[in-house]
């Protein structure tokens, strides 16, 4: 089995993919958080940093576009390649309101038939390779069928699969049985994507999948970044592992010269899930929630690690 580290926007940053790739064992494919296309002739500083493969040594990145629009994915794709892209992923999988009122995202999945003319334009067009990352559906699992009738006309690299619909946004369970339906009727390799927390979760979906070639986790890698040592059977991520990885990740966000502000709120982001690790440690972790400096911030985070017992 194949694992990728899933997009997080505002958390997988190239610093997030940078720091974890040093710090444990690679993942077999990074996908950046999602760009949308705009009229400007390259990429702002912000995105370029994102795809610059000098901050993505040894790793294999795949950039992530959202969009519904042909042109723009094609232009988009174009100037990815002119920094040595040879693969981009659609976003058909987000769910927020914003996008999805637009049309794009998981928003798109409610118009087959544009989705169809519009992956018939990129897939003439494309002169690189195409994943997608979808959801079973916007409103309804009915939906799916048809979903995976278009995505079998057209040659993807892979077709990764969220199965929640857009209306579930993260809640109730993934749709086993979705998935289980695509890895019959898909003519596309498959990637499972959903609450992949544990061992057992990675071992549960690669049992019940074996056909599926890869697995994608987001929020599972971030809230224990040592899952993948776990999952291949070389132990679990120690104390020392794991304060190496954050003391690190704060050290790159602090020199990128974003104010102290910012980097607490990245790093009190990446704590919302990391905060799992740390069973007993309530008070440090609210006073990591509450630190409006840094130091106070390193102290409570120096708290949290003496209590961690191994
Ligand atoms: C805060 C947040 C930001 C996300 N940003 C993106 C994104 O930019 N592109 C994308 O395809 N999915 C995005 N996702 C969805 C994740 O990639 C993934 O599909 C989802 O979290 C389910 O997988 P997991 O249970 O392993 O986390 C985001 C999810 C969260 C919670």
């Amino acid at each position: 089995m194949r694992y990728y580290l899933a997009p997080l926007e505002g958390v997988t940053t190239h610093i997030f993919r940078r720091v974890y790739h040093t710090c444990f064992p690679s993942m077999d494919k990074y996908f950046t958080p999602f760009f949308s296309p705009h009229s400007k002739r390259g990429f702002t500083a912000k995105e370029e940093a994102e795809i610059l493969p000098e901050n993505h040594r040894g790793m294999r990145l795949i950039p992530q576009i959202l969009t519904n629009q042909a042109e723009g994915f094609l232009q988009t794709a174009e100037k990815l390649a002119y920094y040595g892209y040879d693969e981009v992923n659609l976003n058909l999988g987000c769910p927020s309101k914003t996008v999805v009122s637009k049309g794009r995202g998981s928003g798109f999945l409610a118009y087959p038939d544009e989705l169809d003319r519009f992956l018939d334009e990129v897939f003439k067009g494309a002169k690189v390779r195409i994943s997608i990352k979808t959801r079973i559906g916007k409103d309804d699992p009915g939906e799916f069928p048809r979903l995976l009738e278009i995505y079998n006309q057209y040659p993807l690299e892979e077709l990764i699969i969220h199965p929640r619909l857009q209306t579930d946004y993260y809640k109730n369970v993934p749709d086993l049985d979705a998935f289980e339906e695509a890895v019959r009727k898909s003519r596309n390799p498959l990637c499972y994507n959903g609450d992949i927390r544990t061992v057992q979760d990675a071992e549960g979906i690669a049992a019940r999948f074996p056909l599926a070639p890869a697995c994608m986790i987001g929020r599972g890698m971030i809230a224990n970044p040592g899952l993948l040592c776990e999952i291949r059977g070389t132990g679990a991520a120690d104390r020392d592992a794991v304060r190496k990885f954050h003391d690190l990740l704060y050290e790159e966000y602090r020199r990128v010269n974003m104010g102290d502000r910012n980097v607490l709120f990245k790093m009190k982001e990446i704590w919302s899930y990391l905060g799992a690790l740390f069973p007993g440690c309530e008070k440090q972790l609210k006073r990591i929630r509450k630190a409006e400096k840094a130091d106070r911030y390193e102290e409570a985070v120096k708290e949290c690690f003496d209590q961690r017992q191994e």
